[in-house]
């Protein structure tokens, strides 16, 4: 194995957009010998390299892809390479060995932020995996940026490994990534796991660029998703544009043979149980005394348009207004953390959500009770665990979403002898493992709102049987064994 190497900050020259598909990698910032052998992974986001102390903890990013690696990585000696969150005029490599997990990272050029990240991951590629057709924009010069950043990553991942380690690569923002990296003589496995969804063959087909973007997923030699139904519309498209034929779980066509395989993502439920029941954080307790006489109602959320939340906080005007004995009887706490908010998307749900809580506020509001408490901004997981456990409904209702942990923690964070419900989308990945949950349509209100009125009445013998069935699927499949699955898959 390579010999560690100190954390430092390392500038690079800077390497066009135009110039790098086509181009040699940029001047080695790792001497040869010392590339590592050890695991790579490979990510846009990373953990937040701020210091915590700063005063935007609020705008902290959050997402189910740095909350599900960062524990497993840390308890093994790899190293994640991805964004650093920071756009310059240059393209600036730092690393720090220190951490753990170790990270390494790469500060991208504003326009390539714009166009890559802003542009065809988040308004491209999110609404196409997600199935939002009407949301899709797709734009040449986007795709473009997109092109040039995946070579970009593949330029710094040979520069960081040895050409025949282990490279993990995660989710829609690299799917080009592999075959990149092929292209510059990695003879290593790699493999790539998509946290979202995979839409249909028929969806997919929207997309100008959808045989580049499969015959490109095709090179690498495991393709993981989240669930059976992803992996059977990617095996159909595989067939479908690229002439693949499959032999049990490996699809083989033109000097392609990448095996595929479905590994539902989860949490460590251990942490989230800790941090459940530990002593009451002062800002979360003070929430909770001003909600104590009520019902509580918890949703958690990034602030996108794939979780649902408008349509679950007219599915609470709905309940109040057709069964006004829900009035002054329960409270709603919303956690809607700012994500993306440069994407036009983001900016329009964000003022939609706020249009609706002012309206069910203005509606229903009284002196002693508002009905929904909206709270934009971050919290800590483990402050949020201790929301999770006094709440008596978990509200988890994405319109479509790759998984969701925030369902499997709520299911975690529950004291089995009174625990609360979860209400939770039948479009989430999740569903699939946790079908004790009250599964809903968050599509029809009148529906939604039923089934919410039911979660607040649901007795306790029933809460407690569907509780401890939901928390040995939360067991059964959680951070440890899904990274566990895929890596041997990969070595295999
Ligand atoms: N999260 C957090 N602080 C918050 C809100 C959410 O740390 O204020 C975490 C949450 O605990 C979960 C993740 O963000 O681990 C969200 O993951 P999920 O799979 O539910 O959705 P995603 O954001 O990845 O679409
Ligand atoms: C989802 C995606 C992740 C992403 C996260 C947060 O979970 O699957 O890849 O990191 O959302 O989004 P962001 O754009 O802030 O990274």
């Amino acid at each position: 194995m390579a010999g560690r190497i100190r954390p430092r900050r390392i500038v690079v020259p800077e390497v066009t957009a135009a110039a790098t598909e086509t181009s040699a990698p940029a001047a080695s910032f790792v001497p040869k010998a010392r590339r590592l052998r050890r695991l790579l992974v490979v990510s846009n986001r990373l953990p937040d390299l701020r210091s915590p102390a700063l005063p935007d903890e609020r705008k902290r990013p959050v997402g189910g892809l740095v909350s599900a690696l960062q524990p497993v990585l840390a308890a093994r000696d790899g190293l994640w390479f991805g964004w650093s969150g920071r756009s310059g005029p240059t393209r600036l490599f730092g690393m720090d060995d220190a951490s753990h997990p170790a990270l390494a990272w790469i500060d991208l050029p504003s326009e390539l932020v714009r166009d890559y990240y802003n542009g065809f991951c988040n308004r491209a590629l999110w609404p196409l995996l997600h199935s939002f057709p009407s949301r899709m924009h797709f734009r040449d010069d986007e795709w473009t940026a997109y092109v040039a950043a995946n070579e970009a990553f593949a330029d710094a991942v040979s520069q960081i490994v040895a050409d025949d380690a282990p490279v993990w690569v995660h989710d829609f923002h690299l799917l080009l990534a592999g075959a990149a990296l092929r292209r510059r003589g990695h003879r290593g496995r790699i493999g790539l796991f998509l946290h979202v969804p995979f839409p249909s063959p028929d969806l997919l087909a929207t997309l100008p660029w959808h045989a580049r973007v499969v015959s490109d997923m095709l090179r690498f030699d495991l393709v993981g998703f989240q669930t059976p139904g992803d992996l059977d519309h990617f095996r159909r498209a595989a067939r479908a544009v690229a002439g693949c034929h499959q032999r049990g779980d490996v699809l083989i066509g033109d000097g392609v043979r990448a095996r595929t395989g479905a590994f539902p993502i989860g949490i460590i439920p251990e942490d989230i149980r800790e941090d459940a029941s530990a002593q009451t954080n002062e800002e979360i307790g003070a929430l909770l005394r001003t909600t104590a006489s009520t019902q509580l109602v918890v949703g958690v959320d990034r602030l996108d348009y794939t979780k649902g939340i408008p349509e679950r906080l007219c599915a609470v005007e709905r309940l109040l207004d057709r069964s006004p004995e829900w009035r002054g009887k329960v409270s709603v706490v919303q956690v809607s953390v700012p994500s993306r908010a440069e994407v036009p998307e983001y900016a329009e749900e964000r003022r939609r959500v706020e249009h609706v809580v002012g309206r069910i506020n203005g509606e229903f509001g009284e002196a002693h009770w508002t009905p929904v408490r909206y709270l934009y901004r971050s919290y800590r997981r483990s402050h949020l665990a201790q929301l999770y456990r006094a709440a008596d409904v978990g509200l988890v209702t994405p319109l479509r979403d790759g998984m969701n942990l925030v369902a499997k923690e709520f299911v975690a964070a529950q004291d089995p002898r009174c625990p609360g419900v979860l209400l939770l989308s039948r479009f989430a990945g999740a569903a699939v493992e946790l079908r004790d949950a009250l599964l809903t349509n968050p599509f029809h209100v009148d529906g939604l709102a039923a089934d919410l009125d039911r979660a607040l009445r649901m007795d306790e013998d029933e809460r407690r049987a569907r509780h401890a069935r939901l928390l040995e699927a939360v067991e059964r499949t959680n951070a440890a064994t899904w990274a566990d699955s895929f890596l041997r898959a990969l070595e295999g």
